[in-house]
């Protein structure tokens, strides 16, 4: 991890290699920060080393500086970033600003949420494998909880709408469609849900109490949309994005993000239709950077065992037929 200039592999902790080689770990001014759900908010840091190298699925590590309560930083997902540019988002100048959406949970989210513009956080990222998901026709992004941060970028690269990371990453493949089925309790918690819309995402929601779309799990939802049994495995297509690929062969593919039994259940779901399938996960982290072991995961091996994984290098994002849930 650097604080500006890249490090070599020898300089880092126990000098093995990791993904936090690239890492950047600086001052963060929050530019903005407003709730925009129940229990939700929005986070916007100028954090340039970050915005500009963070590709779908990647998370930094977030602390409030001189305070011990919490002493350790949490990791939050990278939600989308912009430049200082007309435009806001790419184009001439490079990224700047990433957002955070944030639940409020615990100590570090209820403390953050009492931060103001103006002030700094200490952050560290990009960390993480981001996804890396083959070229797909239809892309389904199934979010829960607060799991909808980690999809967006990935909904908005593979619409072609724009593209995340250093200038020498290639354009992932385009979809023909992105699809979203998100979860929750009730239809207050649907924090940025107007950002899948302007995307072009293909939105449909579940609601436990009814409040908004399908009641139900994220997994009904799915049922319906999918049928039970996976046989119409691609919903009447009414999106704008259904174009000139007609004629390819349709592919569909699942990214998934929230709690950890939601997750299993859409594995299995999935995996019962014979549809590939990643998951991102949120394990507890406490140093992000492959040093403590504390977001390890039960991770399938190819002879039929698992071994322990950590979330924070080799994830958070793992096929999820490898997870052993
Ligand atoms: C790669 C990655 C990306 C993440 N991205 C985001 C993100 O974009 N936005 C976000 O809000 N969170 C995200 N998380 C989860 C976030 O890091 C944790 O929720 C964090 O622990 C919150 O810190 P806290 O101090 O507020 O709560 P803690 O003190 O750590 O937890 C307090 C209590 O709340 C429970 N709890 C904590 N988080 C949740 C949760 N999400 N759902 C249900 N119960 C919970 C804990 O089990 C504990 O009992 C991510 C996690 C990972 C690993
Ligand atoms: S969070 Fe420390 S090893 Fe992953």
């Amino acid at each position: 991890m650097s604080s500006g200039t890249a490090s070599t592999i020898a300089e880092q902790p126990l000098g093995q290699p990791c993904y936090a080689d690239t890492a950047a770990f600086a001052s963060a001014r929050i530019v903005a920060h407003s709730r925009i759900a129940d229990n939700t908010w929005r986070l916007r840091l100028d954090c340039p080393a970050i915005a500009a190298a963070a590709v779908p699925g990647q998370f930094a590590m977030v602390r409030i500086p001189h305070r011990s309560d919490p002493l350790l930083a949490r990791p939050l997902a990278v939600y989308d970033t912009f430049s200082d540019d007309a435009a806001g988002q790419g184009g001439g100048s490079p990224r700047r600003y990433a957002d955070f959406i944030y639940a409020v949970h615990g100590r570090f989210t209820t403390a953050l949420q009492d931060m103001t513009v103006g002030q700094e956080l200490i952050a560290w990222g990009p960390l993480g494998n981001g996804f890396q998901i083959p070229a797909v026709d239809h892309l389904v992004l199934v979010a829960g909880g607060i799991g909808q941060t980690a999809l967006l970028s990935l909904g908005r690269e593979r619409l072609g709408q724009t593209t995340y990371g250093p200038s020498s990453r290639p354009s992932p493949a385009r979809c023909r469609r992105v699809t979203c089925c998100w979860g929750a309790r009730h239809a207050g918690l649907f924090g940025g849900i107007e950002d899948y819309r302007a995307a072009g995402i293909d939105v449909h929601q579940a609601t436990l109490d009814g409040s908004a779309g399908h009641r139900g799990t994220v997994v009904d939802l799915l049922d319906s949309l999918f049928g039970p049994t996976g046989a119409g495995c691609d919903p009447a297509d009414t999106s704008p994005h259904v174009s000139a690929a007609a004629d390819q062969p349709r592919s569909l593919h699942v990214a998934c993000c929230g709690p950890d039994p939601m997750m299993a259940a859409v594995a299995r779901w999935s995996a019962a239709r014979s549809i590939t399938c990643d998951v991102s996960l949120e394990a507890p982290m406490a140093c992000g950077i492959g040093i403590c072991f504390t977001c390890v995961a039960r991770v399938r091996d190819g002879s039929g065992g698992w071994d322990y994984r950590r979330t924070c290098i080799e994830g958070p994002v793992f096929d999820a037929t490898r997870i052993a849930w």
